[in-house]
């Protein structure tokens, strides 16, 4: 049996999207390890179940795409078959479409915000209801030193990563009522999302100058601070971006 620290999300069920790689899958496995049944949600399934298989404690895998309302409904109908409710979504699925301003096309900034802002709608707004019913929940949004800084040849993403700022902010103040909070975590680590501006000459030195810390961090070192936002240890914290960054962000 595990101590009080690492068992703090027994009982609890969550639904992870984007949980089938990277910083989405040290959660689903920070989860799982803390007690929670998980849901992995992710545009590719197949991974998603993969993983879902490997991690076990009841988790499941669903293919979705959370840039399409009706997949976020639908797959979130497919958890609550499984585990009767849901007590803790992360909005973790993403994608970056790269393109310098003046060249960016319409595309490209619609992708990245489909992905990122309406699909955390999306997210909110299938699992919301049951949890205000229930009077209980816990949402973890991802957002960005992009969406808090500014960066350069991504706008559609500091756009979309700016406004998950806003979003989690409005929906920690109107769900606050209901006993469920709202935050947001601004991560930094080697996934393959940021592969070339860790390992492409033009690139990387900059980048690790940026960071305080001198390093990137490997997902897993993320995950534990999506649990503490997931579980009662935060029961009074809601409407917060915390960074975990390696200082990235220090003004
Ligand atoms: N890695 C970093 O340093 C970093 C920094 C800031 C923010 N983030 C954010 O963290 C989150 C996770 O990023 P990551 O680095 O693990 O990237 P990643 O590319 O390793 O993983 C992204 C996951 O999202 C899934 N996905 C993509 N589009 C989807 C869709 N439409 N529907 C459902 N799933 C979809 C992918 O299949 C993949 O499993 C993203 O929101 C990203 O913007 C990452």
């Amino acid at each position: 049996m595990g101590s009080t620290i690492e068992m703090q999300l027994a009982g609890r069920t969550a639904f992870v999207t984007g949980g089938a790689q990277g910083i989405g899958a040290a959660v689903v496995r920070a989860f799982a390890g803390a007690g929670a049944r998980v849901c992995v949600a992710d545009i590719d399934g197949e991974r998603a179940r993969a993983l879902a298989g490997d991690v076990g404690g009841g988790a499941i895998g669903v293919a979705c795409n959370v840039a399409k309302r009706d997949d976020v409904e639908r797959a979130v109908a497919e958890a609550i078959a499984r585990f009767a409710r849901i007590d803790i979504l992360v909005n973790n699925a993403g994608i970056i479409r790269p393109a310098m301003l003046h060249k960016m096309t319409d595309e490209e900034w619609n992708a990245v915000l489909d992905v990122h802002l309406a699909g955390s709608f999306h997210g909110l707004q299938a699992v919301a209801p049951a949890m205000m019913e229930r009077r209980y929940g816990r949402i973890v949004n991802v957002t960005s030193t992009a969406g808090v800084q500014g960066t350069i040849g991504q706008i559609n993403y500091s756009a979309a990563k700016a406004g998950i700022v806003g979003l989690t902010m409005s929906a920690a103040r109107e769900l606050a009522p209901y006993n469920i909070t709202v935050n947001a975590v601004a991560p930094g680590a080697a996934t393959s999302m940021t592969e070339t501006i860790r390992t492409d000459s033009r690139f990387r030195d900059k980048y690790l100058a940026r960071i305080p810390l001198g390093r990137w961090a490997e997902p897993a070192e993320i995950a534990p601070v999506f649990v503490f936002f997931a579980s009662d240890a935060a029961s009074y914290v809601t409407g917060q971006v915390l960074a975990a960054d390696g200082g990235m962000t220090i003004r």
